[in-house]
Parts: structure tokens; C-alpha cells; sequence
């Protein structure tokens, strides 16, 4: 349905695609998948018009094609979900799923079309947003939801989804996958970008895999290529399995956090957690629960209305910034305007929170130096780009690493992680967490959330449930595993069943 071929793109004296062709059929879910800056989303620009390539042709239907933009894209049936989301925060849930004109009744718009419209899709997808609501409050899964919600409404013949569940917790992510799979059943052509290889596994049916800009495997039927090989032609060569947390060092008993009966009102409630130097204290709990806030009340970004909050230099936060100059670093997997400076070439933006914890009166250090330092960090978590070049040329799971490499550089006591490898590819992601480790056996304290339970259980020594507010139980040892995990999430904690002398 959808065909290119021969496609050429280059940035300056990057080579994104070379000579990098794709077939979508009607019915099925062709995954994409390769290493950040592979040119995933590149294809996906080429393919949307965003983006105009050197050499090359695509093709709906046997005709070629040139769109202007996404907009022209949609009016021929493909609809692009991209990577970074192009939500318009200042507008209603509404507005946002009909940037292309609303339904009209006898010449005004119709919200209760709209509503009849929509209603049925954000169903599907479990999406139940206040409807009048200002898309910029909504959490990042749910916008990422609205955007998808946004390309079904336009009934799409091809439907193009660069990295669709990256934010999303594991019952949306399911509930995204089935339908995928349905609409392809419906005679869709559905392209599939993820770095969940097992998502990919079960979604997909054919697998395309891009590396450096070539295609390496084109087009195999999942079922015949299996996870392991699936890694090794991403990464050219097979990947080192992660050491389990466990197996990590230990050494608590350095510098504390301590939270005392902290309550924000409508979002926690005498909520009482001690993390010691060396802990990764794993926070989860659905959408709404309060784990979120317990990050940020740790970071500053959120004011106890009663109870305190203890740093390890013993003070308590007072704004976001007093926050980071007593040490706590907030990774963001919602990088999109908290935590990069996308204008910015990537020293600057790595070295720009180094400053804030140094106060006045310190010396200027060199920029040769500022710059070698940088230069250094990426290495170390194999970013693609340039120190000198600007963030918004990186792909999206390089500017996570950045992200992640700028709060390094600030050396800072205590990390607070909000779905810190978001986007981030395979073999990065375990970079990330072996960093992640060292710092904590360096004695740091660590709390990270994320919407990848997979991720808390490889990482954290234990994980504290919260609902409604509230911590309902503490998972660690052998009873932290995803399954646990997940059903303390959905249904609290059972009564420890009581030890009965038979019968
Ligand atoms: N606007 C741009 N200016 C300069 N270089 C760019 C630009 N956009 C992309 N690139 C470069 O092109 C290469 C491919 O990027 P692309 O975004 O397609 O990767 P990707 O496979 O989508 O990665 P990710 O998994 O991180 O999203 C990268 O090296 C990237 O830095
Ligand atoms: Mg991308």
C-alpha cells in the first residue's frame, strides 16, 4: 500500500538513511525497530512530508507521493502518531482531536458531534479525560493517548505510530496493542516503532530493523526471527544481559531521606518512607495514586500541606530550585520542555545544572574543560551527536541521554526518576542502569517511577504501592516481580495469609 525505496537523507555530515526502502501491507503491523538515531523517525518525517529526502520515492498505491505536511498526508488516509508529541497544551481535550477542522452543524462547531465522534475511540483506548480540560495538565500517558485517539479519527488507510506506548503504563500499552492488531485485521497497513521488543513480538507481524541508517533485516515475519536475534541486528552484536538488582552492591546507612506523615492535599496523605544512601526505592502505583508525588514533594516541585520532608543535608525542599542546590536531580521521561534546552548545543545543556549547586563567588571553569567533560558523558551513554551540536538535532532517545547526562554532571545526592529511559534504546537502557546502580552503591538515594515495571523490578531494592494517596504495601526479595507488582498496583495488598496448624 505504502512503498518506499532508495531513500537518502543527510544532516550536515550525518548520513540518517542510506538507500533505506519499506513495504507496508494492508492488515498487517510492520514494526520498526533499531538503536537511537538509527533513522526510525526519520522515515516516519520522510514518509509524512515533514521531511524532504535527497534521493528516493514514495509510494501510495503505486503512485508517487509528496506530501506538504501532515495535514496532506491525512487527507490521503495516513495519519502519523510522531515521537514527540504535538499536543496543543493550550487547548481542550476537544480541540486537540480535531486540529483539521470540527465537525459542523448548520455552520457552527458541534461539540456534542464531536463528542459522539470521539467518544467511541477514546473508549477503545481507555482515555476518559475531562473533556473541557487544558491538554497541557493532563499526565504524559494520556496525551500521548489523545494523540493517538487524534490519528483514529481521521480513519486512516495507514497509520504510522513512531514510539506510541514509551510513556504509557502496561494496561494502555495492552490495550493500544489489541487495538492495533484490530484495526489491521480491519485491512489497515499499521507501522510500529518501539523499543519494547517484546511489545514488538506480540503486536507486530512483519519487522523491519534500521541500523545506522541501512536496512538490515527487512520485512521478516516476526515469528521467524526471534527476540535474541532481533537485538543482535539492532545492535550488530548480541546483547550482555543486565545484572539483576540484587546483585548489586549495597550499602545503606549513608545519608537519608526521610518523608514524615507528608500530605498534599488531593494527592497524599500522611505518607511516612525512609531511603537510606545506597537504596533504589521504586515508587508505583496507577495514574493518580500519588507515587508521582512522592517524587516531587522529594524534589520541590510540590509543597507538603503538613509533615516534612528531610534532605540529606537535613534541609527540606523549598522550591524546585532550592531542591537541586541541595543535591536532588528530577530526570523526566517528558523531556519536551523539562529538562532540555533544545536551542542549546549539548555541552551547554550538560553542564547547565553544575552551575546552579556551585552558588556565587566560585570559579568560572574553561569552556575547553566544560566541553571536554561533556564530550566524555556522552561517550559513556554512546550518544550520537556532537557536543557542539544543538539538542533538537538529536533523536528522541538521545536527547533523553542527555537529559540524564546533564544531572550527572551536577554530582548530586539524591536522584528522583521519573521514567528516566523513555525512548531509549535497548543498550542504553541497561548503560543507564548500571549508572543508576553505581551512583546508589556510591551511596546516593534513588527513587524512580515508571510506567515499565520491568524496569523497577531489574532495579530497585524495593517498591513502595501506593492508592488514593496512600503507601498500601512494600514489595522486595522474591515477591518483586512484575506480576506482584501489578496486582498490588490494581487491587492493593491481600491480608498476609495467617499460618493455620492444618485442616
Ligand atoms: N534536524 C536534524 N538535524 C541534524 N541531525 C538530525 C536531525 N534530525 C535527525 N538527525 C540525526 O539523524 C540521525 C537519525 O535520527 P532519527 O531521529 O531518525 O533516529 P531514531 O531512529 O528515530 O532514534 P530514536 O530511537 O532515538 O528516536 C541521528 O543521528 C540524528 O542525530
Ligand atoms: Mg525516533
Amino acid at each position: 500500500m505504502l512503498v518506499a525505496s532508495g531513500l537518502v537523507k543527510h544532516y550536515g555530515g550525518v548520513t540518517a538513511l542510506d538507500g533505506v526502502g519499506i513495504t507496508l501491507d494492508a492488515g498487517e503491523v510492520h514494526a520498526l525497530v533499531g538503536e537511537n538515531g538509527a533513522g526510525k523517525s526519520t522515515l516516519v518525517k520522510i514518509m509524512s512530508g515533514v521531511v524532504r529526502p535527497e534521493g528516493g520515492t514514495v509510494e501510495l498505491d503505486g503512485a508517487p507521493v509528496r506530501f506538504a505536511d501532515a495535514r496532506q498526508a491525512a487527507a490521503q488516509g495516513v495519519a502519523i502518531v510522531s515521537q514527540e508529541l504535538m499536543t496543543y497544551d493550550d487547548l481542550t481535550v476537544l480541540e486537540n482531536l480535531f486540529p483539521y477542522g470540527a465537525p459542523r452543524r448548520g455552520g457552527l462547531v458541534s461539540t456534542r458531534e464531536m463528542r459522539r465522534l470521539a467518544g467511541p475511540v477514546l473508549a477503545e483506548l481507555g482515555l476518559d479525560p475531562p473533556p473541557h480540560a487544558r491538554v497541557g495538565e493532563l499526565p504524559l500517558a494520556d496525551r500521548q493517548l489523545l494523540e493517538i485517539s487524534r490519528a483514529l479519527l481521521q480513519e486512516p488507510r495507514v497509520l504510522i505510530l513512531d514510539e506510541p506506548t514509551s510513556a504509557l503504563p502496561r494496561d494502555a500499552a495492552a490495550r493500544l496493542a489489541a487495538v492495533t492488531r484490530r484495526l489491521a485485521e480491519r485491512g489497515l497497513a499499521v507501522l510500529y516503532i518501539s523499543h519494547f521488543l517484546e511489545e514488538v513480538m506480540r503486536v507486530a507481524t512483519r519487522v523491519t530493523v534500521l541500523r545506522d541508517g541501512r536496512v538490515v533485516l527487512a520485512g521478516e515475519p516476526v515469528a521467524d526471527v526471534g527476540l535474541d536475534s532481533l537485538v543482535t541486528a539492532m545492535l550488530g552484536q548480541p546483547a550482555r544481559h543486565p545484572a539483576p538488582a540484587a546483585a548489586a552492591p549495597r550499602r545503606p546507612g549513608g545519608a537519608a531521606v526521610a518523608l514524615t506523615g507528608v500530605t498534599v492535599p488531593g494527592r497524599l496523605g500522611e505518607v511516612s518512607l525512609t531511603a537510606a544512601g545506597g537504596e533504589i526505592v521504586g515508587v508505583a502505583g496507577l495514574q493518580g495514586s500519588g507515587h508521582l508525588a512522592v517524587l516531587d514533594v522529594v524534589c520541590g516541585r510540590a509543597r507538603p500541606s503538613s509533615g516534612s520532608v528531610r534532605l540529606p543535608g537535613g534541609r527540606s525542599p523549598r522550591s524546585a530550585r532550592h531542591a537541586v542546590t541541595q543535591g536532588v536531580a528530577y530526570i523526566s521521561g517528558d523531556r519536551k520542555g523539562r529538562g532540555l534546552m533544545v536551542d542549546k548545543t549539548l555541552w551547554e545543556n550538560i553542564t547547565s545544572v553544575s552551575w546552579l549547586g556551585q552558588g556565587r563567588g566560585g570559579l568560572m571553569p574553561r569552556r575547553s574543560g566544560l566541553v571536554d567533560r561533556s564530550r566524555g558523558r556522552l561517550e559513556r551513554l554512546r550518544v550520537r551527536g556532537d557536543v557542539h551540536a544543538r539538542a533538537s538535532n538529536l533523536s528522541g532517545g538521545n536527547q533523553q541521554k542527555v537529559v540524564f547526562a546533564k544531572w550527572l554532571d551536577a554530582d548530586p545526592a539524591v536522584l528522583a526518576l521519573d521514567d528516566p529511559t523513555r525512548g531509549v534504546d535497548v543498550g542504553a537502557r541497561s548503560e543507564v542502569h548500571d549508572i543508576v546502580r553505581g551512583l546508589a552503591a556510591e551511596g546516593k538515594v534513588v527513587f524512580i517511577a515508571s510506567s515499565d515495571l520491568a524496569e523497577l523490578v531489574e532495579l530497585c531494592h524495593r517498591v513502595v504501592v501506593l492508592q488514593h494517596g496512600r503507601i498500601v504495601g512494600t514489595l522486595d526479595g522474591d515477591r518483586l516481580t512484575e506480576p506482584e507488582l501489578s496486582l498490588a498496583m490494581n487491587a492493593g495488598f491481600a491480608e498476609p495469609p495467617k499460618p493455620s496448624g492444618g485442616g
